[in-house]
């Protein structure tokens, strides 16, 4: 896994991905020596193992209203606005605000040609039980800068709030914010430390997390602050709509296999939808699980049963299967 908590990690996963190998048509595929079909099997299994990110609404909600408070922020002083995306665990929250920094660093790219002293965005997750120096410090290897054990915090949060300052960053993705609890002092102490950066980096702050609308994040005097700045975009998994089938159809276009029928896995969109309680992440997994065998075994085709045949994580199996509609809590 690229470490997007760095900005090395970061820069490297914003450059695109090698392009998919050509597909080959079934009389060329079998034409090919040994050898040459090992390269070509390994460059489609290599390209199942890297994951298409689909422009799902999630994502594309988040990147609408990323850019719109960007602009809006552009001359405030002070109360900048900003959003919250909050949802289950595997509702697609990091990957929507990473395509949302995705897109706001390639826009500046474009608008700045050449800088390379630009850190348009910053990525940092909150660590478990996190305190208010481990936060500033998360912000301070994103941007590699040095933290020794004497450093005190505000040395540390002084030179992250000069470096952004200097390298014009304009968006700050705060992720896994619900390792935040404002029931202890540290949790506290941390919202604390993010509200400082927010008030002294001249940039638009957003945040993703489990459930924060219902936690004590939002509440309180310090909650109430958040609360009023904050937009909340929703996640929760896929109801079985056109959207999902969109979704399946989508990850059967990428699959480049030689058997298989296009048209199979939309087909199957009400079984995978069970199967995976509407998981995004599952219904990836599956598939590109289900392809990486049909490669391996020279099948070359998805099946209902080779879908079966990936297990998936637990959270998907117990709210897929029994066709309940508690997976939307
Ligand atoms: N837009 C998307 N396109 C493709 N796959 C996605 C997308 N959003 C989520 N996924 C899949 O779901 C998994 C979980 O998404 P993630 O953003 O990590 O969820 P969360 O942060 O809400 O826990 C990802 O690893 C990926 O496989
Ligand atoms: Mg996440």
């Amino acid at each position: 896994m690229r470490h997007l908590s760095t900005l090395e990690g970061w820069r490297q996963a914003l450059d695109s991905p090698p392009s998919p190998p050509t597909p080959l048509a079934v009389g060329e595929y079998r034409a090919l020596g040994h050898a040459e079909r090992e390269d070509y099997d390994e460059a489609r299994l290599d390209h199942l193992a890297r994951l298409q990110v689909v422009a799902t609404s999630i994502v594309r909600h988040t990147v609408t209203c990323g850019r719109r408070l960007v602009l809006l922020n552009r001359h405030a002083i002070s109360a900048r606005r900003g959003l919250i995306v909050s949802g289950p665990a595997g509702t697609g929250k990091t990957i929507a605000i990473t395509q949302l920094g995705r897109s706001h660093e390639l826009l500046d790219r474009a608008r700045h040609p050449g800088q390379a002293n630009r850190i348009p965005v910053v990525y940092v997750t909150v660590p478990p039980a996190a305190t208010a120096r481990m936060i500033a410090a998360e912000f301070a290897r994103f941007l590699g800068l040095p933290v020794r054990g004497r450093s005190n915090m505000t040395d540390i949060i002084e030179a992250v709030v000069g470096v952004c300052t200097d390298t014009r960053t304009g968006l700050v993705l705060v992720d896994e914010l619900h390792n935040i609890s404002l029931t202890t002092r540290h949790g506290a102490e941390v919202a604390d430390t993010l509200k400082y950066f927010s008030e002294r980096i001249p940039a638009t702050f957003i945040y993703a997390g489990i459930d924060i609308e219902h936690s004590n994040l939002l509440s309180g005097t310090r909650g109430a602050q958040i609360a009023g700045r904050f937009t909340l975009i929703p996640t929760r998994p896929f109801p079985c709509n056109d959207e999902w089938k969109g979704l399946v159809a989508t990850m059967e276009e990428t699959l480049l296999l030689h058997d298989h029928q296009p048209g199979t896995l939309p087909g199957l969109a009400q079984f995978l939808h069970a199967h995976t309680g509407g998981m995004i992440g599952a219904l990836s997994h599956a598939v590109r699980g289900a392809a990486i065998d049909a490669i391996l075994t020279g099948n070359e085709k998805i099946t209902k049963n080779s879908i079966l045949a990936i297990p998936l994580d637990h959270t998907a199996q117990t709210t897929g299967r029994p066709k309940t509609r508690t997976a939307t809590k």
